[in-house]
């Protein structure tokens, strides 16, 4: 006989059994997005490994995502800080006649060691589909960088009531396909597209509680003990103001910043928000 799906209640009484014991680092990614050619990307850069060798980072993990032509250097930069570097897209296919397009193999010799995939500006700007969104994660995968997986809804599906749908909908094209490891891997972020860019970020409650439901989603279509340990970040016009409000969800794991991640004091404030 099949198991009966796992209800929420359950799932959350066994989450905050566990959770209570296994608090995580939060996880701060800056997403440079197309901003910053190589010689700004490395004076971030420094200003950023400078603050992490004042302690002005401690007790949270941190990651950037340049574009691609500062991924190297900045790499460089960053070696023996602690900062990790990954990319902000990825083509399926290790090589081949794709003008314009980076491979995973490609990211990885670049010092990468984690992508993005799905972001809403790749969805939206340059058809993503959930399909393209699976065949990367794989790939990333398959090269050994940890996918970061955005999610989100639009503000049309979000007046609609459709949020839960659209995230529901995401994560599935991609978590039954994962191995094991490969879940262990992952990474989501929660991005609704109306808080990106906007300066309209989505309330503390509406944030936890579809971060509650993603590890609900992902330990249906994986296992339990894979979406306990889960981390789930949240994006969407993120400031050093509104940090801390939306790390004190139980739910919520760290932040993806774009626009404040491009100058160090704000995305160091950002950093000591989120600990
Ligand atoms: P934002 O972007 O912080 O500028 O809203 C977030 C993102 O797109 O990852």
């Amino acid at each position: 006989m099949p198991e009966p799906p796992l209800s929420n209640a359950e799932f959350d009484a066994m989450w905050r059994k566990k959770h209570a014991a296994t608090r995580r680092t939060p996880l701060v990614i800056g997403n440079w997005k197309m901003h910053k050619g190589v010689f700004e990307a490395l004076e971030l850069a420094d200003e950023i490994a400078a603050l992490v060798r004042t302690g002005a980072t401690d007790g949270v993990r941190i990651a950037v995502a340049p574009a691609y032509p500062a991924l190297y250097p900045v790499s460089e930069a960053l070696a023996g800080s602690g900062v990790s570097v990954i990319g902000q897209d990825v083509h399926p296919e290790p090589e081949g006649a794709f003008t314009g397009a980076v491979s995973a193999p490609m990211l990885m010799a670049a010092g990468c060691q984690g992508v993005l995939v799905g972001h809403s500006e790749r969805r939206q700007l340059f058809g993503d589909t959930d399909e393209a969104v699976r065949a990367k994660t794989l790939a990333a995968l398959e090269s050994a960088l940890y996918p970061v997986l955005c999610v989100g809804e639009t503000l049309e599906e979000h007046d609609a009531g459709d949020a839960e749908a659209v995230v529901e909908r995401q994560l599935e094209a991609v978590v039954p396909h994962l191995d094991a490891d490969g879940v262990k891997k992952l990474v989501v972020a929660y991005e609704p597209v109306w808080a990106i860019g906007t300066g309209r970020s989505a309330t503390p409650e509406i944030v936890d509680e579809m971060h509650g439901f993603v590890r609900l989603v992902v330990a249906r279509s994986a296992t339990p003990e894979a979406a306990i340990p889960l981390p789930v970040l949240y994006g969407g016009s993120v400031t050093g103001d509104n940090a801390a409000a939306i790390m004190a969800g139980l739910h919520v794991d760290g932040v993806l910043v774009g626009g404040a991640s491009l100058r160090a004091d704000s995305f160091a404030s950002i950093c000591r928000a989120a600990r």
